[in-house]
């Protein structure tokens, strides 16, 4: 078998799955604090290519079969269009969101409210969490990140009430302060291919790096360029992978793999450090 041989066989074991996601649209989202190091008040956010941008994704989704389901904005909260935030979703169980930060620790309740007429079971976090940020949903575990917002005391707290095993990875680079801008899950092993992940190693402890190692010993290895461009803020399907149109060698990388790429641009979402993945909560089922 040649090297082409082995790119034909993964391209056909690469299947999409319909998925569930939730977002928020950025009718109140701008830059008005700086709670990590992309933000900058004093770089004006154009509020109306914002929207735009965003539109693109939710139909990015729509055309490829997925749903998507909306919850209201709220005034006075500009980063609520990051749902991933809103919380921890899978298998009908949901595990709620406790922000970092007071400028957003109003969302707790606006995704709690969402949940809640969803008839999702929600369980009230006591540690400090910011949901999908830090928690990424794989075969039957969860890889969780702490460091920066994300308590590592949550990762216990979530694994009880999500009824799933938790690895916990530190984060040690301030620019990449959510798990989600450093990890991305191509393949979450639920269906006939196994997990797949891709991830920026740098971004990660010296011990947590071997833990992705020795789990992942065939993760796609982002380059520094493309996790500074968000690449990694991706969301797959299993075979469509929605990323930012700057990750270019990225894109590449994961085309090799048997993925197909879809670039987005939510350049106006990134001066407040957001992207593809930020913008999208997953209902896992
Ligand atoms: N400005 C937001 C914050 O710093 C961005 C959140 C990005 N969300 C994410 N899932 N990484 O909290």
């Amino acid at each position: 078998m040649t090297v082409l041989d082995t790119v034909a066989v993964d391209r056909t074991a690469r299947k999409s799955r319909l998925r569930h996601y939730l977002m928020c649209p950025p009718t109140h989202f701008s830059v008005t604090y700086a709670i990590n190091p992309w933000m900058n008040p004093d770089i004006p956010v154009n509020h109306d290519l914002a929207e735009i941008q965003w539109d693109v994704l939710r139909h990015t989704y729509l055309s490829l079969g997925h749903t998507v389901d909306l919850i209201d904005p709220e005034p006075g909260l500009p980063d609520m269009v990051f749902a991933a935030n809103g919380g921890l979703v899978v298998g009908g169980r949901a595990y709620s969101a406790k922000f970092r930060y007071e400028q957003r620790q109003g969302e707790s309740q606006a995704y709690r409210n969402w949940l809640k007429a969803a008839e999702i079971h929600a369980v009230d976090p006591i540690e400090t969490n910011e949901g999908e940020g830090d928690f990424l949903t794989l075969g039957a575990m969860i890889l969780a990140g702490s460091g920066f917002r994300t308590n590592i005391s949550a990762h216990i707290e979530a694994a009880a009430a999500i009824d799933r095993p938790v690895v916990s990875l530190e984060l040690v680079d301030p620019r990449f302060y959510h798990l989600d801008t450093c990890l991305a899950v191509l393949d979450d092993g639920n269906g006939a291919a196994p997990a797949d992940i891709a991830y920026y190693p740098a971004a990660f402890s010296p011990h947590s790096q071997r833990t992705l190692r020795d789990l992942f010993p065939n993760a796609v290895i982002c380059s520094e360029a493309d996790a500074l461009a968000f690449g990694l803020n991706a969301v797959s399907d299993g075979h469509h992978v929605v990323l930012p149109t700057a990750a270019i060698g990225l894109g590449e990388q994961l085309r090799g793999r048997g993925y197909n790429p879809v670039p987005v641009n939510l350049g106006e979402l990134l001066k407040a450090g957001g992207s593809v993945k930020c913008c999208t909560l997953e209902l896992h089922v």
